[in-house]
């Protein structure tokens, strides 16, 4: 069943750029792509870099820590040296408003 819960306002993230937000406690990434919001795990799975604090680049955010990349629609892992995925999750807009499905 989805939770959808309030992450961020779309004006809070910049276009073709990412950001960090803290729902609930834990870490995400928001990244916004040609108007739309995906958003992913903040933690990288090879050494926990900040992931929303890393350069975008289309839908693929490079880590700041040692380069590997993630595609931020699937949270897959696209270069090492991370080989495991992040989680990717549902995101939507009302209004100005962003909502994250943390199911
Ligand atoms: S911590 Fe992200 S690539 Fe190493």
């Amino acid at each position: 069943m989805a939770n959808y819960v309030r992450a961020a306002s779309v004006d809070d993230i910049p276009e073709g750029r990412a950001i960090v937000v803290d729902i609930e406690g834990e870490s995400f990434a928001l990244a916004r792509v040609a108007g739309a919001v995906y958003c992913i795990d903040n933690i990288c799975t090879h050494d926990g870099g900040p992931l929303g604090e890393g350069e975008l680049d289309g839908t693929t955010l490079e880590c700041p820590r040692h380069g590997a990349r993630f595609d931020v629609c699937t949270g897959r892992a696209i270069t090492f040296p991370a080989v495991v995925p992040v989680n990717a999750y549902d995101v939507k807009i009302e209004g100005q408003d962003v909502f994250v499905d943390l199911e």
